[in-house]
């Protein structure tokens, strides 16, 4: 599917408001975008606790990366910054923590109530400069329906 078919938002949002809690919400978005866009490698959601981003659900390889403080990474950076971050080439980063040899590229979006940050969804490409505008308006709505959990 195509990150620009509206069919996967509208099934994104509705999966979300049907779950319990903001837990289960992200554990159903990270299996629906991993299965349904073949671009992304591996799909993870941390959660701010403190100042540490702390693994959630995710698939894909195993990270060694399961608590990231907020000032390393490319996830750091993005909760600090409060903003989205794309990465096209991963290894011209020196922000970049790396989690799997193959990773090209990678696009990190907060979640965010207010001013506050929940956490972030996290995602790699084995594709060099996989994600773009429409990866950026997908995901940052799907933060924002996440972010307005229980
Ligand atoms: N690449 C991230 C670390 C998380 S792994 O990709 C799962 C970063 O640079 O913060």
């Amino acid at each position: 599917m195509r990150v620009d078919d509206r069919t996967l938002l509208d099934d994104l949002v509705a999966a979300i408001a049907a779950s319990p809690n903001r837990a289960r919400a992200a554990e159903s978005l990270v299996e629906m975008l991993k299965t349904r866009l073949t671009h992304y490698t591996w799909v993870g959601v941390y959660w701010l606790e403190g100042d540490e981003l702390v693994l959630g659900p995710f698939l894909g390889k195993p990270s060694p990366h399961t608590r990231i403080p907020l000032n390393r990474g490319v996830c750091g950076a993005a909760a600090s910054q409060k903003t989205t971050i794309i990465v096209d080439d991963v290894n011209s980063d020196p922000r970049y923590l790396a989690c799997s040899l193959e990773t090209k590229s990678e696009i990190v979006v907060p979640i965010m109530r207010g001013a506050t940050v929940l956490g972030e969804i996290d995602i790699d490409s084995d594709r060099s400069a996989a994600f773009g505008a429409a990866d950026r308006t997908l995901l940052e709505a799907v933060a924002q329906a996440l972010a307005g959990c229980r």
